[in-house]
């Protein structure tokens, strides 16, 4: 991290300059060949403090809009995880995934439905208006983490061409947050499945028509097939379709997609609005 010149004494902290290339939106790019884009030139320090027997290592960045820059740089995933069978094998490519989205200053967060008490949603439409469930229970507590990602990943064991009753439970009472515009817009949606020999693509179905109807942007799916606890992890290319579709997530998410502000709702409420019927 120093930018130590040979042979040079140093008497005041070193301060390198680090350059992180922006577009003209201000979002942060890779730099293009050609160097195009606006450079925000940073300053940082590295210190050592010691107390007694206690040392400490800071890193001090500052640099205009740098923070803002930071935000939208660096994307926040969630991972839901429907399996029941705890180490098991959608928990793996998960974790495979959630490793990668720390990856470049991310933050990932794994919530483990089969650790958390969620009715099924009853179908009382409250959530209609406001957008909140009235049932309380640790849904609310998925819901807050959903509001505060960037992406989703929802990770299932295939059980009968199908996801788990977990997930489903769980997917069902996200009904909430369509209202009153939907909530999950523009964020990215990663899915993981696992099946023991069959049934991968029917399970997709469901979660890919729920990423679309909330105007999410998905990424490839990742599938893999193992029946044993474990036994994943001797499918390589399910173990790296993990992290690649994370990659490609994160691509999406710098990509700052939105649906345009007209369609704000899905197709079938705006028609109602617009039409009538
Ligand atoms: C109730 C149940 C239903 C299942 N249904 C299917 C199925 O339809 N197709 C399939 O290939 N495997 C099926 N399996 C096997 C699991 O998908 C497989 O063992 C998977 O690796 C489990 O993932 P886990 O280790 O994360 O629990 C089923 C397993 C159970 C317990």
């Amino acid at each position: 991290m120093h930018g130590a010149r040979s042979g040079a004494t140093k008497t005041a902290p070193d301060w390198p300059i680090f350059a992180i290339v922006v577009s003209r939106e201000n979002q942060v790019n890779e730099p293009s060949p050609k160097g195009e884009g606006l450079q925000l030139r940073l300053k940082a320090a590295c210190c050592l403090e010691s107390t007694g027997s206690r040392s400490r290592q800071s890193l001090r960045l500052e640099g205009e809009g740098f923070a803002d820059s930071l935000e939208k740089w660096t994307m926040k995933t969630l991972g839901i995880l429907g399996s029941t069978r705890e180490g098991g094998n959608t928990e793996i490519l998960l974790d495979a995934a959630l490793d990668e989205a720390r990856q470049e200053g991310g933050s990932a967060r794994k919530i483990a439905l089969r650790d958390k008490v969620i009715a099924p949603c009853n179908g009382c439409m409250s959530c209609a208006p406001a957008g909140e469930c009235i049932l309380r229970d640790d849904m609310q507590e998925v819901y807050q983490a959903i509001r505060e990602s960037d992406s989703i990943i929802w990770a299932s064991p295939v059980y009968y061409w199908s996801m788990t009753g977990l997930a489903k439970i769980a997917l069902d009472r996200t009904f909430a947050l369509n209202f009153p515009t939907l909530q999950q817009a523009g964020k990215i949606g990663g899915l993981i499945l696992v099946a023991g020999i069959r049934g991968c693509v029917s399970a997709a179905n469901p979660f890919h028509m729920y990423f679309l109807y909330n105007h999410m942007f998905a990424a490839e799916f990742t599938w893999g097939y193992a029946a044993d606890k474990g036994a994943i992890r001797s499918d390589l290319t399910a173990m790296n379709m993990a992290r690649e579709m994370v990659r490609q997530m994160r691509a999406l998410f710098r990509a700052k997609l939105r649906y345009p502000e007209e369609f704000d709702k899905p197709l079938h409420r705006l028609v109602r609005e617009r039409y009538g019927a």
